[in-house]
């Protein structure tokens, strides 16, 4: 199948890595849906990138990743739309300043970081083995994570239950997004045990210079870095100022060589790595898949999957 006639679905693309992943997309051909959280933003960047790679078939969507009501309405609409979709790459990341709770009362890292990939990708299940079936390749789910990848999970503070900030790998964020992975681990089991053709796969896309790194207060730092900050966002544009490279790793991610099943971790230089030794643990693994079963659960209505009842027009395929 050929890159103009896939689907994909991209969080957190109106800024930062997750657009410059979706305009590689989009030059290649490929059918983009774009999100973030506000419809003008979006559309904006929508309308950037139409212009820009010449692909009119880039869309917004809106949703705020840290709501499940917007992730359900917007796997709804997806699935409504298109029916199929050959890729999701959950890439919206978040990084607050201290222990803040969402609308449904989850941690908002953890919401964002590990909850909504996991109940996005779930939603989204029927629409992405229907473009395996159609494409006759896995569709890949990718999730991209970040921090320092190291450390141990304690599943009694998942959520910061028992503390927010730390030393240095024992932050929410990092926290987060090692629980992501460890999620992904076992996302990927389901997967392959469930068959349909879903591949997931973890990817660290390397450092930028994005509205998040510079937005952040220096309390969201590890405490050893602190002192650093002051020079880290001076050299920030210097060093990380080209996006291009991390969402490169990103869309490497979507469009490379099918990996295998049962997941796969990619690290920041875009090689195939093993999994961060904290995400291994099957107790942790296990508290983790079951504290998302539990803050979010797949009732209500779950689109099918079936095709779209109006297919989109299908234009001729650019080639890439
Ligand atoms: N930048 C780095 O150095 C780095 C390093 C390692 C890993 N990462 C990871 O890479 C991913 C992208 O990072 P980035 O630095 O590009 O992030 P970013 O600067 O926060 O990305 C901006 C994009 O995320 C959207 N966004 C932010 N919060 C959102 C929310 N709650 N719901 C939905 N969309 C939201 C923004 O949309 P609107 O503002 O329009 O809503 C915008 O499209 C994240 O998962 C991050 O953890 C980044």
């Amino acid at each position: 199948m050929r890159d103009g006639d896939r689907t994909v679905l991209v969080t957190g693309s109106t800024g930062g890595i997750g657009k410059e992943t979706a305009r590689i997309l989009a030059a290649r051909g490929t059918r983009v849906v774009l999100t973030g959280r506000d419809p003008a933003r979006a559309d904006e960047a929508a309308e950037e990138l139409r212009a820009a790679t010449g692909n009119p078939y880039v869309e917004a969507l809106t949703a705020d990743v840290t709501s499940a009501a917007a992730l359900r309405s917007l796997a709804r609409t997806v699935t409504e739309r298109h029916g199929t979709l050959h890729a999701l790459v959950n890439n919206a990341g978040v990084n607050p300043p201290r222990r803040l709770l969402t609308e449904d009362g989850v941690e908002s890292a953890f919401a964002g970081n590990v909850l909504a990939p996991y109940l996005l990708t779930r939603l989204l299940l029927g629409p992405l083995r229907h473009g395996a079936r159609e494409s006759g390749e896995p569709s890949r789910v990718v999730n991209v994570t970040g921090g320092i990848p190291r450390g141990t999970l304690d599943p009694g503070n998942l959520q910061a239950e028992k503390r927010f900030s730390g030393w240095l790998t024992d932050t929410q964020y990092n926290r987060s997004k090692l629980a992501l992975t460890a999620m992904s681990r076992t996302l990927a089991e389901h997967c392959a045990e469930e068959g349909g053709g879903v591949a997931v796969t973890v990817v660290y896309p390397g450092h930028a210079d994005t509205p998040m790194n510079r937005s952040l207060p220096v309390r969201t730092y590890p405490r050893l870095v602190r002192p650093l900050v002051p020079l880290v966002r001076a050299l920030m544009p210097v060093l990380w100022g080209d996006t291009s490279g991390p969402a490169r790793n990103v869309a490497r991610a979507v469009t490379g060589p099918y990996a295998g099943d049962g997941g796969v971790y990619v690290d920041m230089k875009g090689r195939r790595s093993r999994w961060p030794a904290g995400t291994g643990d099957p107790v942790v693994r296990a508290a983790i898949w079951e504290m998302c079963e539990r803050l979010a659960p797949l009732d209500g209505p779950v689109p099918s999957g079936a095709p779209a009842a109006q297919e989109p027009e299908r234009r001729k395929p650019m080639s890439w």
